[in-house]
């Protein structure tokens, strides 16, 4: 028998093989980001397969314009939390930009302070061309690694924005021959995102790999999307490829705004919101307070 410590530290994780044998079989794969220990705990008992600790929380959670200053450290506070919540689902940590163009050591010690000190059970990096070797490092070192072409938010400048990509013959077989190397390299899962339908679809049949779509259509194996765009909680514009399941930036609003009326009208607290004191123990207490009562 396997010492407690161990059995319960990897009790019903999802095995990183099966999600190879989901697309044999067809099955999809959920994917979800997260970003803290509750919405960990809610995708774990949504019964999503996948976590991402995406760097997407540098725009829908601390508000910034891009992906690009996300740090490391961020990530890894991130990846604690929402492991701490999630149990089931494989976490994987987005490697964020910087810490893996430098070199493949750089990337590599990186990835390891992610599963190390963050706790995630995989890491993710972007683009393919340097990223391929990247990726290939990592592995080698024993971290699974997620690839992701397309629209690749780190390097938006250079492709003119937050743009559909592979929209040309030559761009779509650019990016299977990214995903393709991806795969050569030991990602055990490539995200397409923002892409063609069409080309998604052939580059989903070219690898043995699932790949994960987010705006590149329905015939990848596994779907992501991130919290706060499904989920409503985010004033700004969504992207199109965005289904919205909830509107929960509208019941917060509106949830505060009667927690202030109430505030401000005196409806809250009422009795039930507060503390007793025995009676002797708060007549002891007035008189004790009454200015001209002496002090013992
Ligand atoms: O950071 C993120 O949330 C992502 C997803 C959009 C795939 O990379």
């Amino acid at each position: 028998m396997k010492p407690q410590r161990y059995a319960s530290w990897t009790a019903g994780k999802l095995p990183l093989p099966e999600l190879r044998e989901m697309k044999k079989r067809g099955e999809k794969i959920v994917m979800v980001t997260a970003y803290d220990a509750p919405s960990g705990r809610l995708a774990d008992a949504a019964g999503v397969d996948l976590i991402l600790v995406g760097d997407s929380s540098g725009m829908v959670v601390h508000g910034r314009e891009s992906t690009v200053a996300v740090s490391l450290d961020e990530i890894v506070f991130m990846t604690q939390w929402v492991t701490r919540g999630a149990k089931r689902p494989l976490v994987i940590a987005d490697m964020p930009f910087g810490s893996y163009e430098i070199s493949d050591e750089q990337a590599v010690s990186n990835a390891v302070r992610l599963v190390k000190e963050g706790g995630a059970d995989a890491i993710k990096l972007e683009r393919g061309g340097t990223s391929v070797s990247r990726a290939r490092a990592i592995a080698a070192a024993g971290i699974p690694v997620m690839g992701h072409v397309g629209l690749t938010p780190q390097t938006s400048t250079v492709l003119g924005g937050f743009k559909a990509q592979g929209r040309t013959a030559e761009q779509a077989r650019q990016l299977l021959d990214e995903a393709r190397a991806l795969e050569g390299a030991g990602c055990f899962a490539v995200v397409l995102e923002a892409v063609p339908a069409e080309v998604a679809r052939t580059v989903t049949g070219s690898l043995a790999v699932p790949t994960i779509g987010i705006g590149a259509g329905a015939d990848c194996d596994g779907q992501v999307l991130v919290w706060h765009d499904m989920l409503g909680y985010y004033e700004g514009h969504a992207p199109r490829f965005v289904k919205r399941y909830a509107d929960l930036g509208a019941s917060i609003t509106d949830a505060l705004g009667r927690f202030a009326e109430d505030v401000r009208t005196g409806a809250f607290p009422e009795r039930q919101h507060t503390y007793a004191i025995p009676e002797e123990e708060l007549a002891a207490f007035e008189e004790a307070a009454r200015p001209s009562s002496p002090r013992r």
